[in-house]
């Protein structure tokens, strides 16, 4: 006879990328405890992610950031449920140190195991901190990936619309780094937006008007770099912040753009008045929010936007997608394969340009 609890506290782990976390949340959508450590110092002077430098910090630190987790929750692994980890997609070595981890401590303590995908955890964050029913219309938008997605029950997903270039997040990063704004790009870039006058580059509008419902920001950044490159020597603060400031609503009416299609498509299915939620990194940046959000209210649809914590890669969501699937009884063997590329809605075609390594 199966011994295991059923239901309890679920320990998340979350390697896939450049955050070592961890985190315990209840059945009851109580976050018990997250710990988030950015490795942030290491990668800075490479001006971007080096994988092998990623998976070795991990190795290093997941240890200790999972025994703090434990210890805010002030529980011991006897105590829990079960354990779920990101199991792709995302850089493998980081991926692999997070789901052997998690394995292992399934497995000494008989606790159910869930390999978890890194953008399911973004797609039910709206679940864990707002009790939101499916079906609902997300706008994941991260430094991999930028899809419009019908989530319509715990492992399934349809996809609307995707990027065929870059993600919003490596566009904003791309950005960053070609103005000279450092990295990461994305906050880098809001700060300096904050004083600028989004007016002053009249910058494209990537796919607006366009059919369909997917994305594109290699034009967006080609144009920024040709800017850049007549600016020369009158590249300061002020222009910088002004270029800052229109690229973003660039950005932003292109997501708002694409999101209003994808809204008439999904409603056609499901109805309407339902809610649209955006998730993933670039979904902390407050004028992409304000936006959308204002998309959200012309339409009559409920705006959820996790708070900015929750936004950006964390283990509480990947505890949580874990906690939804046990309750569903999908929890995987202990043979379960990380996998690097691992598209939510297999279904849809598969993306040029959609980010392999970073969700
Ligand atoms: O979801 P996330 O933490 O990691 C994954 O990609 O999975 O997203 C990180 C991305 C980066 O590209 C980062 O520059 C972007 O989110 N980002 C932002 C902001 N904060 C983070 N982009 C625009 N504005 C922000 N405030
Ligand atoms: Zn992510």
């Amino acid at each position: 006879m199966d011994a295991r609890p059923k239901s309890g506290p679920v320990l998340g782990i979350e390697t896939s990328c450049d955050e070592t976390a961890a985190a315990v949340v209840a059945p009851d959508r109580r976050i018990l405890s997250n710990v988030v450590l950015s490795q942030l110092d290491e990668h800075r002077i490479y001006g971007g992610v080096v994988p092998e430098i990623a998976a070795r910090a991990h190795l290093d630190h997941l240890d200790a950031v999972i025994a703090q987790a434990m210890s805010d929750a002030n529980l011991g692994f006897p105590d829990l449920a079960g354990v779920a980890a990101t199991g792709g997609p995302g850089l493998i070595g980081g991926v692999l140190v997070g789901a052997t981890t998690a394995k292992a401590i399934a497995m000494v303590h008989d606790l159910a195991f869930m390999g978890i995908n890194h953008l399911e955890g973004h797609a039910l964050t709206a679940r864990l901190t707002d009790g939101i029913d499916y079906p609902y219309l997300l706008l994941l938008v991260s430094g991999g990936h930028c899809q419009l997605l019908a989530v319509e029950g715990v492992g399934r997903y349809r996809r609307l619309g995707t990027t065929i270039d870059d993600a919003a997040g490596e566009a904003f990063d791309k950005t960053a780094k070609l103005m000279g704004l450092g990295y990461p790009g994305g906050p880098a870039l809001e700060r300096a937006a904050e004083r600028g006058d989004a007016t002053r580059f009249d910058l494209p509008r990537p796919m607006v008007g366009r059919p369909g419902c997917d994305f594109s920001f290699s034009g967006l950044k080609t144009a920024v770099r040709r800017r850049v490159e007549e600016l020369g020597n009158g590249l300061d603060d002020r222009a910088k912040s002004d270029l800052a400031a229109s690229f973003q609503v660039a950005v932003a009416a292109s997501l708002v753009d694409r999101s209003g299609r994808a809204i008439a498509l999904f409603e056609a299915e499901h109805g309407t008045g339902r809610g649209f939620v955006v998730a993933g990194g670039v979904a902390a940046n407050k004028t992409l929010r304000a936006a959308l959000a204002g998309l959200a209210e012309r339409r009559g649809m409920a705006f959820v936007a996790p708070p900015l914590a929750l936004c950006t890669d964390n283990a509480a969501m990947i505890a949580w997608a874990g906690q939804e699937r046990l309750a569903l009884g999908m929890v995987d063997g202990l043979d379960f394969r990380p996998r690097p590329r691992w598209p939510l809605d297999p279904d849809a075609a598969r993306s040029i340009g959609a980010g392999a390594v970073k969700a």
